[in-house]
C-alpha cells in the first residue's frame, strides 16, 4: 500500500517535471511610459532554445521591444537610435500623425543616427505597434525581432471597469512564428515551423481566476491565426485595431490576420487550478488564407500549415485582490463615417502579377496593387485635405491579402457586399480582402497635408509588401496660400559657434519655418534627423564627438535646404 502510494507520488512528480520542462514562461515585454521614449535598435542575441544563442534584432532588449504607454492628448517624443550596421525605419502602425514622422519607407534612419519624431496622440485607446518598414527589408528586419507594442489610454476606456494591470490581468500576446536552421538561427522565410508568443517558444502563463484582458497582435510575416481556446469557451472581443467596439462581441473563434490587433476579455472566474490552451485552429482556415497551405517543402513549406497548434498554455491561478469579475455590456458609442458624405470613391485593384510588363514581373508569386509594383518615386493618389473617401478594393488575386493604410483609421462598409462582422464594425487599419472579393471602407483624411511625404497602403504580409504590393498617396491642402519666403543662406543664423551643448537656430525671414533639420558630420554621414522640430530650446548636440558638422535646415514652404557649418567643441 505504502509502496503504491510512493510510486503514485513519484509518478505525479515526474509528470509535473516533464510538464514544467515542456513549457517556457511567457516573457512579458518591459514597459515605458511618460512623453519621452528612448528606443535603441540593435543587433543582439537571445537564448530562445536551451543552450543556444540566436542572433536577433531588438529594441532596448534581446528580442522585440518595450511596450510603450501613450495617453491620448499627450505630445510624445520618440528618440530612435539606430545601432544596427544597416539602415532601417520604425513605423508607428495605426497612428494618425504627420507623414514625415510616420516611419514608413521614406524615413530612413542610417546606422548610427538618432531620429526624433514627435506627435500629438489623437488615436483612441487600443493596442497599436511599431515595426521596421524599410522597403524590401521589412520581412528581414521584422524576422530579427525588431518591433514593439504601443498601448494608448484615454478617458472613455479609463472610465470602464476593464482589467488594466499590465502582465497580471492585462496581458500582451504578440503572435509570430519563426523558422530556425540547424544552428538555431532565424531563417527569413514567410512561414516558420515554431510558434512564438512574445518571443517565447512553447509558452505558459498563469492568469488570475477572474476576467482577464488579452491584447493580441498578429506580428507574423504572413500567417493568419484562427484563435480559440481548447475547451471552446467564448471570449469577448472589445477592440478592433483602432479603438473600442460599441459592445463586446462574444465568439469562440476569430481569425486574426497579419498586422491586426484585438483585445479580448476571457472569464477565468472560479477556475483556479485548471488550465486551458490558447490555440490556432488553422486546420479550419479557409483555403487561400495565409497559413491554410499544406506545403511540406519549398519556400512556403512549414510544419504549421493547415494544422491546429497550441500558442499558449494558460494556467489559472488564484484571483487577485480586486478582480474584475464581469464583462461590460456596452463599451463606447462610435460615431462612424457616413458613406453619404464621401467626396469620392477610389477603385484600388489587387491582383497576381501575371501579365504585368512594366515594370517587369518579379515572378508568379508577386502580387500587385493597381497593376503596378511599388515604386518609391511614384505617387498614386493626391487626397485633398479633409476629404472623406471610400476606398473600394477589388481583388482578382488568387490569394487573400490583409490591406493596411497609413495615416487614418477607417470603417469597413462592406466585405463582398455584406456588412462587416460585429467584431470589425469599429475603427480599423487593416482589413482582410478575401481572394477575388471586394472590400469597401471609408476614411476621413484630416490634418497633416504634406505633398513631399507620402503615406503608404499595402498588403501587411511582409513578403508581399517587400515584393512590391504597396502604393502611396499624399494629402494636399488645396486652400493653402502661396506666400513663399525666399530661403537663402542669409535667412538662418546659428549660434553659438563653436558650440558644446545646444545649438540655436533663428530665422531672419519670418516666413521660414523648420520642416526638417539634419546634422551631418564632415564626411556627410547623418548623425541626427529632426522632423519638424521646435527649435526654441536649441538642438541637443552634446552626444557628438568634437569636430566639424553641417546643420541642414529644410524650409517648410519652399522645401529649400540651407546648410551651415559649425564646430562642436
Ligand atoms: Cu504595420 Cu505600413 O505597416
Ligand atoms: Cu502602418
Ligand atoms: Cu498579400
Amino acid at each position: 500500500m505504502k509502496k503504491t502510494l510512493l510510486f503514485a507520488c513519484l509518478m505525479v512528480i515526474s509528470i509535473s517535471a516533464t510538464h514544467a520542462q515542456s513549457y517556457n514562461n511567457l516573457w512579458i515585454p518591459d514597459t515605458l511610459s511618460g512623453t519621452n521614449f528612448n528606443l535603441t535598435i540593435k543587433d543582439t542575441f537571445a537564448q530562445l532554445t536551451p543552450g543556444n544563442q540566436t542572433i536577433t534584432g531588438a529594441i532596448n532588449g534581446k528580442f522585440w521591444g518595450p511596450t510603450m504607454f501613450f495617453n491620448k492628448g499627450d505630445v510624445v517624443h520618440l528618440n530612435v537610435l539606430n545601432k544596427l550596421n544597416e539602415a532601417t525605419t520604425i513605423h508607428w502602425h495605426g497612428f494618425h500623425l504627420p507623414a514625415v514622422m510616420d516611419g514608413g519607407p521614406h524615413q530612413i534612419i542610417p546606422p548610427g543616427t538618432l531620429w526624433q519624431p514627435y506627435w500629438k496622440v489623437t488615436n483612441n485607446a487600443a493596442t497599436y505597434w511599431y515595426h521596421p518598414h524599410l522597403h524590401e527589408m521589412t520581412m528581414e528586419h521584422i524576422t530579427k525581432g525588431i518591433g514593439g507594442l504601443i498601448i494608448v489610454r484615454d478617458e472613455v476606456e479609463g472610465a470602464l471597469a476593464l482589467p488594466r494591470s499590465y502582465g497580471v490581468d492585462d496581458i500582451p500576446l504578440v503572435l509570430t512564428d519563426r523558422d530556425f536552421n540547424t544552428q538555431k538561427q532565424f531563417v527569413t522565410v514567410p512561414y516558420g515551423d515554431s510558434m512564438m508568443v512574445n518571443g517565447t517558444l512553447r509558452p505558459q502563463h498563469t492568469v488570475p481566476a477572474q476576467v482577464v484582458r488579452l491584447r493580441i497582435l498578429n506580428a507574423a510575416i504572413e500567417r493568419s491565426y484562427n484563435i480559440g481556446f481548447s475547451d471552446n469557451r467564448n471570449f469577448s472581443i472589445i477592440t478592433s485595431d483602432g479603438g473600442l467596439l460599441n459592445a463586446p462581441v462574444s465568439l469562440n473563434r476569430y481569425v486574426l490576420h497579419a498586422g491586426e490587433r484585438i483585445e479580448i476579455l476571457v472569464d477565468f472566474g472560479g477556475q483556479s487550478g485548471q488550465s486551458v490552451d490558447l490555440k490556432a485552429y488553422n486546420a479550419s482556415l479557409a483555403n487561400f488564407v495565409a497559413g491554410s497551405e499544406n506545403f511540406q517543402n519549398g519556400p512556403f513549406g512549414n510544419y504549421l500549415g493547415k494544422k491546429d497548434f497550441t500558442m499558449l498554455h494558460v494556467n489559472i491561478g488564484a484571483a487577485t485582490a480586486n478582480p474584475i469579475t464581469t464583462i461590460p455590456t456596452t463599451l463606447t458609442n462610435n460615431v462612424l463615417l457616413n458613406a453619404a458624405n464621401a467626396n469620392i470613391t477610389r477603385i484600388i485593384t489587387m491582383s497576381d502579377s501575371m501579365g504585368v510588363t512594366n515594370p517587369p514581373i518579379l515572378g508568379p508569386n508577386a502580387f500587385i496593387i493597381n497593376h503596378k509594383l511599388f515604386d518609391i518615386d511614384y505617387n498614386q493618389y493626391t487626397v485633398p485635405l479633409n476629404n472623406t473617401e471610400i476606398w473600394e478594393i477589388r481583388s482578382t488575386s488568387g490569394f487573400g491579402h490583409p490591406f493596411h493604410i497609413h495615416d487614418v483609421e477607417f470603417n469597413i462598409l462592406s466585405i463582398n457586399g455584406a456588412a462587416p462582422p460585429a467584431a470589425q464594425a469599429g475603427w480599423k487599419d487593416v482589413v482582410f480582402v478575401p481572394r477575388q472579393q471586394t472590400v469597401r471602407f471609408i476614411a476621413k483624411f484630416e490634418d497633416f497635408a504634406d505633398v513631399e511625404h507620402p503615406f503608404m497602403y499595402h498588403c501587411h504580409i511582409a513578403l508581399h509588401e517587400d515584393e512590391g504590393m504597396m502604393g502611396q498617396f499624399v494629402v494636399k491642402d488645396l486652400s493653402s496660400s502661396t506666400l513663399n519666403p525666399i530661403a537663402t543662406t542669409d535667412d538662418i543664423v546659428i549660434f553659438p559657434n563653436p558650440v558644446s551643448d545646444r545649438l540655436f537656430v533663428s530665422f531672419t525671414d519670418p516666413n521660414m519655418e523648420a520642416y526638417y533639420v539634419k546634422v551631418t558630420n564632415a564626411l556627410g554621414k547623418v548623425k541626427l534627423m529632426l522632423p519638424q522640430p521646435t527649435l526654441t530650446d536649441g538642438i541637443d548636440i552634446s552626444r557628438f564627438a568634437p569636430g566639424v558638422y553641417w546643420l541642414e535646415v529644410t524650409d517648410q514652404k519652399t522645401k529649400k535646404t540651407i546648410s551651415k557649418k559649425f564646430v562642436k567643441q
